[in-house]
Order: C-alpha cells, then structure tokens, then sequence
C-alpha cells in the first residue's frame, strides 16, 4: 500500500524523508536500515549527519545493509558505492563499521551474493529507503528480472550506465556489472520501504509503479503489493499522478 507524500522541492522532499527515518532511530537505537545509493538519498543523509551532529541522535547500535555495488572497481574506487556511502554518510555518524554491510563486488561475486542473502535472512529492515531508475528499476533490479530474484549478479542496461556515467569520467568508464540485493530479497526483509524520487525524468517510472500493471518490465511495480511503502516525491516526479 503507498502512501504518496508530493512536496514542493529536493529539499522538501529529503526533511520529509530524513524525520520517517529520525522516529524510526530515535524510536528503536538498534533499528537496521536498508540504504541506497544515487543522487535522490543524498539531501536525506546530509540531514542525518547534521542531526546527529547537532541533536546527538546516536547510529552507534543501528546496522545497516545497502542495496548494491558496482562489480569490477576496487572498494575504494571513488565511485564505488563502499566509498558513496562512507563519504555521504557514515563519516559523519557515530555508526560502528562492523555494522555497516554492503554487498562486495570483488572475488568470488556468486558466492558473496549468496553470503549477503544469508545475512539478511536473519535480520528483518526495519526501513529501506529507495530512489528508483528512469526504467523503474530498484537497487539494481533492472526490468526483466523475476520478482523473486534474492540477492544476484546482473548486466546492467545501457540506459542505466548512461544514467550513472555522469559519476564517471567517461561511458566506458561505468562498470557493466553489479551484485544486487534482489527484488525478493526487499520484499520480504523490508517492513517498511521508503521510496524517494523528484525530477521531471522519473515522473514516467512514478506513475507506472502506482498506477501501471504489476510487471517485471517495471520492476519497481512489485511495491504495489508490499503493506507500507511511503512514496516522498517533488512536483516534477508527481505531474503525471
Ligand atoms: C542507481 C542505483 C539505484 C538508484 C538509482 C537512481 O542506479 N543503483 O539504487 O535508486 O540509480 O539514482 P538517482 O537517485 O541518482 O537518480
């Protein structure tokens, strides 16, 4: 079931995202969240660290678990999504490292896909937060992917790598692979998803996952039939709702 929350801009957007994520903390210290990379999340952690900062809203006992990675760069390669959240998030919280948990591109990735699934299968998320794909796509669940899917290695599309490469210093510099929690695997860890989205480019993908089919060409979709998702969407991402 959404709950649809249209704000007036990003910042809006990200204050309204930042206090379901603040009650969630200061409700319950060991809260495990589920993180996202990209542009929609950043304006939400840059109020996290700035309470944390100001009120003292501790993370030391909160774990967390990210979406994805890209495969085939280091760690601590600048655009690695390790080093995204390090540098937009947890180096300013008081969050203990061995409670951070994001998905491992290096080594054997079939084998750290299953690792990640068998640590999530003992926790329950009592948040994930989500932005969402041009083409719908969650984590890195990209259209086409069965709604079952736990967490997997996958080709990314060509649209998507175009979407990210703004990141990088080229198109041939976007790696062609990541390890992804699947869209299974958000389903039933996450009790609660929260979804972020603003700009005129995701106002296709927003309506199709409220209002389309429910279909693997949107894999966002699937969200119709989770319990409780807030949608927090600026104007632009809400014109066609
Ligand atoms: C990336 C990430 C997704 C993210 C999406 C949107 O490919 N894997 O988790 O939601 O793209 O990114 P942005 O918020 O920058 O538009």
């Amino acid at each position: 079931m959404f709950k649809i929350i249209v704000c007036e801009n990003y910042e809006e957007m990200s204050k309204k995202a930042f206090s379901v994520i603040r009650d969630i903390v200061v409700e319950n210290p060991k809260a495990v969240l589920g993180l996202a990379t990209g542009s929609s999340p950043v304006g939400l952690y840059q109020l996290m660290i700035e309470d944390h900062q100001k009120n003292g809203t501790s993370y030391k006992d909160v774990t967390t678990f990210n979406l994805d990675e890209y495969l085939g760069i280091a760690k601590d390669h600048p655009q690695s999504y390790y080093t995204f959240m390090h540098e937009n998030l947890f180096k300013g919280l008081d969050i203990k490292e061995e409670n951070i948990h994001i998905p491992s591109g290096s080594g054997d990735v079939d084998q750290q896909a299953a690792n990640y699934e068998s640590l999530l299968a003992d926790n329950m998320i009592d948040v994930q937060v989500l932005g969402i794909g041009r083409n719908g796509h969650i984590g890195f669940n990209e259209p086409g992917t069965p709604f079952d899917a736990l967490t997997h290695i996958v080709k990314l599309k060509e649209n998507t790598r175009k979407d990210n490469a703004r990141f990088f210093d080229s198109l041939d510099e976007v790696p062609t692979q990541a390890i992804t929690m699947g869209s299974g695997t958000i389903m039933q860890r996450a009790k609660k998803v929260l979804m972020i989205a603003s700009g005129e480019a995701k106002q296709d993908a927003i309506y199709n996952m409220i209002k389309g089919p429910i279909t693997t060409d949107l894999p966002a979709s699937i969200l119709q039939k989770h319990d409780d998702v807030v949608v927090i969407l600026d104007k632009a991402a809400a014109a066609r709702l």
